[in-house]
């Protein structure tokens, strides 16, 4: 290691505080010393200062105004108006202007699962499938139906790219266009302990997190996929989760109904189930369109409801989204703002113990997909149906697990 490195990130750690992980670098010898150097080099500790100090200030949410949003009920809509919107979006489908990306850098811890998420088998009619090949489904019946192969782009994250890439390899791609599917990378954030402390790995690095599925908007960027997407004179780009096993990533109805009112982004709803379902919700939030995610809406306001007796911000948000190419250029150049969250995390202490924990004792940031919504001065907002759209395969058991989401699927394509 040249001594100007090593002496650089002394420096930064010392001007940051850091002294814990300053103690480590100057116990430390040979490769991991300089691996440690080289990752506090490269560390943005102007933004790390910046989300600290976000994480130890009140929620935001409190401070703004609040509103409903206005949406259209696919299910409401008169045979006139489903049909333009139908006819406007099959045109761009078919014109090969529309194209899929995956949100996959989550892995399936909540689920239980050892693995990146998509790689979940799935119990279903007539074949256990893994989440990938339910998607993959979905697309190939739309390639079918327009005659097109649409470009499929995964998002997967430094956790399970490897691992991401091989299962499709070892899949043949599901028989899914080898040529038209792209995987991107999402990148990483350090974890912070609560007195802002950096926290130590096993293997004497920093230790960092997925920057959370808004981050998505920059990696398409600095991967080169809103270039290639131009290049092939796509216009118009879904992005979704990987965790629905009855996600409609091509809804022309969607696609058409954004065209149709001129806006650049349109999103898929449905009603929330309870006040405790655990889903994101529309509302205007001071005047522009915005997501208030499930751990952040308060619970009075999660209560409300209106004079029909429906919930008042109760149009879930699905991550079934459409955005416009020029949309996606310009939020790629935005930062979005990050959220906080409490996690759990073990460690290496400064004299070199591995610690596990058993409460939360850092931050995670990330940012959230849905933040791009403000943005806009309108989106588009159309409610679909949960029996049609919406089978999320989230947890072990109960809500929102491998049961239901295996039922709702089973039900929509072989009881319907
Ligand atoms: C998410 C939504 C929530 C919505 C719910 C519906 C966000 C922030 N929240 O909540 O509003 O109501 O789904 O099911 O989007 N992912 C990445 N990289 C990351 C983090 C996540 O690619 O760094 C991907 C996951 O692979 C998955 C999706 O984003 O496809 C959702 O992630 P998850 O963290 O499971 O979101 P939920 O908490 O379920």
């Amino acid at each position: 290691m040249e001594v100007s490195n090593l002496q650089k990130a002394k420096r930064i750690l010392e001007e940051n505080r850091q002294l814990n992980i300053l103690k480590m670098l100057e116990k430390l010898t040979g490769d991991k010393q300089d691996r440690l150097a080289n990752q506090i080099i490269d560390l943005d500790f102007e933004q790390l200062n910046r989300l600290y100090n976000m994480a130890k200030a009140k929620p935001e949410i409190l401070e703004k105004k609040i509103e409903h949003i206005k949406y259209v009920d696919k299910n409401k809509l008169s045979e006139e108006d489903k049909n333009t919107y139908t006819q406007i979006g099959e045109k761009i489908i078919k014109n090969n202007e529309y194209a899929v990306v995956t949100m996959a850098g989550g892995q399936g811890t909540r689920l239980g699962h050892n693995g990146p998420k998509g790689t979940f088998m799935l119990d279903v009619k007539p074949e256990p499938k893994p989440l990938f090949q339910i998607l993959k489904e979905n697309l190939e019946r739309a390639n079918k139906k327009y005659g097109i192969t649409l470009q499929w782009y995964i998002m997967t994250s430094t956790e399970n790219d490897a691992e991401t890439e091989q299962f499709f390899k070892e899949n043949n791609y599901f028989g899914y266009p080898k040529e038209a599917i792209k995987f991107f990378k999402q990148g990483n954030l350090p974890l912070l302990f609560t007195n802002g402390d950096l926290v130590l790995d096993k293997d004497y690095t920093i230790k960092e997190a997925a920057d959370g599925n808004g981050c998505i908007y920059k990696a398409m960027r600095k991967n080169g996929i809103l270039d290639d997407m131009k290049n092939k004179n796509i216009k118009w780009v879904f992005i979704g989760a990987v965790d629905n096993a009855l996600l409609n990533m091509v809804d022309p109805v969607l696609l058409g109904l954004t065209v149709a009112q001129k806006h650049q982004a349109g999103s898929k709803s449905i009603a929330k189930n309870s006040p405790t379902e655990k889903v994101g919700v529309f509302c205007k939030a001071n005047n522009v369109p915005s997501v208030i995610e499930y751990s952040e809406l308060p619970k009075e306001m999660s209560e409300m409801r209106d004079e029909n007796g429906e919930l008042l911000y109760g149009e879930a948000h699905i991550m079934c989204n459409v955005f416009s190419l020029e949309a996606l250029d310009k939020i790629s150049q935005v930062d979005l703002a990050y959220h906080v969250a409490n996690k759990k995390t073990n460690y290496m202490n400064e004299n070199g113990e591995f610690i596990e924990v058993t409460e939360p004792n850092a931050y995670k940031f990330e940012a959230f997909i849905f933040d791009a919504f403000n943005y806009f001065d309108e989106i588009s907002i159309l409610r679909g149906k949960r029996e049609h759209d919406f089978a999320p395969v989230k947890n072990k058991d109960g809500n929102d697990s491998p049961n239901t989401a295996k039922e709702l699927y089973n039900n929509y394509w072989y009881n319907k």
